[in-house]
């Protein structure tokens, strides 16, 4: 079974791998990821400088999925620089993942990337859980983001976005096509979710009065509408990687279906540990043997209709 994929021109050797902001900050957490069967290494969206992140609780397992409000807690960018020439005899892509306040900050850090050894670089404009609104639904300064990224280098850079709503997906896929965004990543956590306990009456997480990123099942559908909005308009001009609520073989069969070049995991990762990425990758494996199809480039895309 050929399951080998590629994401703006990087080969990946299967179609798993890690989602950004899980088990991902430390060198060791990257090493343990670099070990296991995810075909790819991502990186923790990091900062200028190093942050510590929100109080506590801030992370909330949930019977479908999680919330999270971690407030972006990393090492800072040199300290993934550094972390990237380290990963390189692992002999796996290596994808740097930025989060800025401004176009400043994202021309520093992405600079910075483009003379390192990560092979791609996920520009992060959908972090939730920080004072502000959520970059990407700004489309002015998302163009002036673009504007301040695209002549740094030759290493392919993709934007990680939050779900849109339909009225949103044709500008948006204008920005990605006129300003060379290799490939998307969707979705991220969705953004001011409340979980509430109703027996202690509170919020199940503390920063900002408990609203943060819903993660998992609860997301998937979400997720899949996206990939596919956004697959039919970019017409495999631009690369996607599919995240939410993956945790078995057949949701990234769905992905698949849907136009994921790849998939990527984060809340079964959290909850399972490394050992996830293999144990996906064989359950695909079995679906698209049983379907009688040898490669996943075959199937992408290839949503039937009712
Ligand atoms: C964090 C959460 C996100 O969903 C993200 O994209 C980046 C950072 C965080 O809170 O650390």
């Amino acid at each position: 079974m050929d399951t080998r994929t590629k994401i703006a021109g990087v080969e990946l050797d299967s179609y798993v791998l890690n989602a950004s902001g899980v088990r991902d900050t430390t060198l060791e957490e990257l090493e343990a990821i670099a070990k296991s069967d995810s075909s790819a290494i991502v990186m923790k969206s990091c900062t200028i400088e190093p942050r510590k992140g929100n109080p506590e609780p801030r992370y909330m397992r949930l019977q479908l999925g999680s919330i999270q409000s971690m407030g972006l807690p990393n090492l800072g960018y040199k300290e993934y620089v550094i972390f990237s020439s380290q990963l390189k005899k692992y002999n796996k892509p290596i994808i740097a993942s930025v989060a800025g306040s401004c176009a400043d900050d994202y021309r520093e850090m992405v600079s910075a990337f483009q003379d390192s050894d990560v092979d791609l670089i996920e520009v992060n404009l959908s972090c939730p859980n920080l004072e502000g609104k959520t970059l990407a639904y700004d489309f002015e300064q998302t163009g002036e983001i673009l504007r301040a990224i695209s002549d740094l280098g030759d290493k392919p850079y993709g934007l990680k976005l939050p779900p849109y709503p339909d009225v949103y997906h044709i500008q948006v896929a204008e920005l990605i096509e006129k300003h060379g965004v290799s490939f998307i990543t969707l979705i991220n956590s969705i953004g001011s979710s409340l979980i509430i306990d109703s027996e202690t009456e509170k919020p199940v997480i503390k920063p900002r009065g408990g609203f943060g990123g819903l993660c998992g099942d609860y997301i998937k559908p979400i997720a899949l509408g996206n990939v596919r909005a956004f697959y039919e308009l970019l017409k495999n001009e631009v690369s996607i990687f599919g995240v939410g609520g993956i945790k078995s073989g057949t949701d990234a069969f769905e992905f698949l279906l849907a136009g994921a070049d790849a998939i990527q995991v984060a809340t079964t990762f959290e909850k399972q540990g490394p050992s996830c990425f293999g144990r996906i990758n064989k359950e695909l494996i079995e679906i698209l043997e049983r379907k009688g199809y040898n490669s996943t480039q075959k199937v992408k895309g290839n949503l039937k209709y009712l």
